[in-house]
């Protein structure tokens, strides 16, 4: 099967009542591992680039590696650029193979954010790529957060209609308290979403594709793992998993998962150098780095997401 582009992924998703995983990758064990557990769950699947990850491994790389996964498997595969800054970078993954791209606008007006977005779903649309776009920027919050001054990050509802038919966006990133990295509740806080923002934008737009970013759950096991091993990460803490299910079951289809596999990835590397002080083969300590995505990854597609069985 060829690369698709995310626009039937979300609408099975829409209708079934649950989310598509987008995974974030960079380099070979991290696509093999997220690649073999959708293929031994049945599950639809998003790769998703970021600027940095395109600067670290090379577009053409990480292209042949997708191509690669692609031909390893018979599962629907779209290829994602995640937090696109400007036009340029847009169009260079549009051109250069993606099937689907993400215009961050978020920093700017909501004037400036429609007219980059629209040129961007223009030029996309062109080339028969999908764009998301975003309105309202990440965040955390807390129990104490004041509504007038938290409401200001989270996306406002009456704006989505005006955006998604003046930009011809296919799908729409919102702010609801989620927050990207390990670090995103205060300790001693209940983490909370706003799911009445979410209810709310379900509302306005019928049918559509809502996408959630900063979406990891920070599992303590790992994160005690790491610190184990001499990492310091103390007050990590991400979405609860039953709040990314609710989350599923209404007008999110697309749920972005980074920081969880970089946390699998390095407590597997940090055990094994570890308990294998000797090892210098990249292959040893590597191998179950590879295993602890793939199995993160089945977790998500199993428990969270909802998406096993489904390509
Ligand atoms: O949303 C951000 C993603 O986790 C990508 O992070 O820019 O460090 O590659 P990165
Ligand atoms: P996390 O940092 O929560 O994994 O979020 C990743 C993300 O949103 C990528 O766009
Ligand atoms: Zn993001």
């Amino acid at each position: 099967m060829p690369l698709v582009t995310t626009a039937e992924m979300f609408k099975k998703a829409y209708e079934g009542g649950y989310a598509v995983g987008a995974f974030n990758v960079n380099n070979m064990e991290i696509i093999q591992g997220i690649t073999e557990a959708a293929m031994e769950e049945r599950a639809p699947l998003i790769l998703q680039v970021s600027a940095g990850a395109r600067k670290y491994a090379k577009h053409v790389y990480l292209i042949k590696l997708v191509e690669a996964a692609i031909a390893d498997t018979d599962l629907p595969i779209a290829l994602h650029l995640d937090h696109g800054a400007d036009f340029d970078i847009c169009k260079a993954c549009v051109d250069g193979g993606f099937s689907s791209v993400m215009i961050d606008g978020s920093k700017y007006s909501f004037e400036e954010n429609i007219a980059l977005t629209k040129k961007v779903v223009e030029y996309a649309h062109a080339h028969g790529v999908v764009v998301e776009g975003e309105l309202g920027t990440l965040a955390g919050i807390e129990d104490d957060v004041k509504v007038s001054s938290g409401d200001a990050m989270f996306t406002r509802p009456e704006e989505v209609e005006e955006f998604v038919s003046r930009t011809g966006v296919d799908s729409l990133a919102i702010a609801i308290g989620t927050s990207h990295g390990a670090f995103k509740f205060k300790p001693g806080t209940k983490p909370m979403l706003r799911f009445d923002i979410l209810e709310d934008i379900g509302r306005r737009l019928p049918g559509f594709p809502i996408v959630l970013h900063g979406a990891s759950s920070v599992p303590q096991e790992f994160v005690a793992e790491v610190n184990r091993y001499g990492g310091a990460m103390p007050g990590a803490i991400g979405v609860p998993e039953e709040l990314l299910r609710q989350a599923a079951g209404m007008a999110v289809c697309k749920i972005n998962i980074d920081s969880d596999l970089r946390l699998a990835m390095t407590a597997a590397v940090r055990k094994h150098l570890q308990e294998h002080p000797a090892d210098f083969d990249p292959r040893q300590y590597l191998t179950p780095a590879r295993t602890a995505i793939k199995e993160m990854v089945r977790h998500k597609i199993v428990d969270v997401l909802g998406c096993a069985g489904k390509a």
